[in-house]
């Protein structure tokens, strides 16, 4: 048993998706899923304001895009990533509605090669749906995608959560300050790191952990 789900002559999906795609399918609206939020998480607002350069952004697992549609707000050129097409549909659709132009595209980042550099890199609840056993190349496309001064900027899940989704599947992995930091050891140096209480839902209390790293140079 390798975690994975019996293929079917295909490339083996992770099996979050399993999960993910069903939880998209409950909701009709972003405001339904477990982990919406109104606002973007106060680490990330604090970070793009101090930091007042533009450039491009990459938002991985971009879901219903409300971080993606922010940072085009903001000046940001922004192609956002996520494999399953029901968050796509949210996004673009939010994206219309803001006016903005984004790049949305339909991938698994971990068998992916980002079109270019990035000068911001952001993952807000993809990293915890990847297993130990594939943060390997979680850790290729990351490294390769962003430029030599660019931010990273990770927000994983920091406690365990207490409810559940009703699913037999895994549930998000809650991974340690030290245990996010060695995923990028020797290449990435941990710059800032926050703790926030995100959200209540039926997933109980969603804290996460938020890391900014850059370039050890
Ligand atoms: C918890 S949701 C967070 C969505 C969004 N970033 C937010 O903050 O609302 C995680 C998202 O990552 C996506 N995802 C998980 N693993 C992925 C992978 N290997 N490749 C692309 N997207 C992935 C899921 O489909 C889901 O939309």
């Amino acid at each position: 048993m390798n975690g994975f789900p019996a293929g079917r002559g295909r490339a083996p999906r992770p099996f979050d998706a399993v999960t993910l795609a069903a939880m998209y399918r409950r909701v009709s609206v972003p405001e339904d899923l477990p982990w919406h939020r109104d606002e973007p998480p106060v680490f990330l607002q604090q970070f793009i304001e101090a930091r007042g350069v533009f450039g491009r952004a990459l938002d991985i697992g971009c879901g219903s895009g409300e971080t993606a549609v922010y940072l085009a707000g903001r000046g940001y050129q922004v192609t956002g990533v996520d494999f399953l097409d029901a968050p796509l549909r949210f996004a673009k659709a939010l994206a219309r509605q803001a006016r903005v132009q984004i790049s949305f595209l339909q991938q698994n980042v971990l068998y992916w090669d980002a079109p270019g550099l990035y000068d911001l890199v952001v993952d807000l609840g993809c990293l915890h749906h990847i297993d130990d056993r594939m943060t390997k190349l979680y850790r290729r496309v990351v490294l390769r995608a962003l430029t030599s001064n660019g931010d990273l900027i990770i927000g994983h899940l920091a406690t365990p959560i207490s409810g559940s989704y009703n699913l037999s599947v895994p549930l998000p992995r809650c991974r340690t300050v030290p245990a996010v930091r060695r995923l990028f050891a020797s290449a990435l140096r941990l710059r800032e790191h926050a703790v926030e209480h995100v959200c209540d839902s039926n997933l109980g209390r969603l804290t996460i952990g938020f890391y900014r790293f850059t370039r050890s140079l």
